[in-house]
């Protein structure tokens, strides 16, 4: 049984989020989503409404026979992933300006914990440059962001706003 942590703020989760936990259903039987809760920061949704996205737009990708749940966890990755008995943590590199940041998390972490490996993955170029937080900064200043989020978190930005 091979079990990942996919952790992130997914403040919101983008198609480039569901392209790579559609990839690691491949490798893995478990991936859970783990949502960060972060006191230091202000989001634009609560880690409760992170769930709740994530869970309903993961109905419709394809996971094959991977299960995919989401939970929040606080604190340390690697003592939630160890509680959780994962195996891996999978972590989406879009460009070698990601690379650097993730080299000395994936490496503070194996210190931290040996057993767990780090596993970067490549999202589809198309995602290549989409993150939660320009997709934020467009949309608040009018653009369209259909294509770089799933419908239903557009939806649920327009209600937000
Ligand atoms: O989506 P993000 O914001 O890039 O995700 C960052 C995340 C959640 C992976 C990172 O901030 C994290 O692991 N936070 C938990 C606290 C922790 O373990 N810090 C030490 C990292 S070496």
């Amino acid at each position: 049984m091979r079990r990942a942590i996919y952790p992130g703020s997914f403040d919101p989760v983008t198609n480039g989020h569901l392209d790579i936990i559609q990839r690691g259903c491949k490798l893995f039987d478990e991936i859970i989503i783990a949502v960060l809760v972060n006191p230091d920061k202000t989001p634009f949704f609560s880690v409760s409404e992170r769930c709740e996205i994530l869970t309903d737009v993961m109905k419709d990708i394809d996971h094959g026979g991977c299960t995919l749940m989401v939970e929040s966890f606080e604190g340390l990755l690697v003592q939630y992933a160890a509680d959780r008995k994962a195996n891996a943590i999978v972590r989406g590199i879009r460009a070698i300006s990601d690379y650097e940041y993730e080299l000395q998390m994936a490496l503070m972490n194996r210190r931290l914990e040996p057993n767990i490996e780090t596993v970067f993955m490549m999202p589809a170029e198309t995602y290549s440059y989409v993150s939660s937080r320009l997709v934020k900064e467009v949309f608040h200043l009018g653009a369209r962001i259909e294509g770089l989020v799933p419908a239903l978190v557009e939806e649920r930005m327009r209600h937000k706003e």
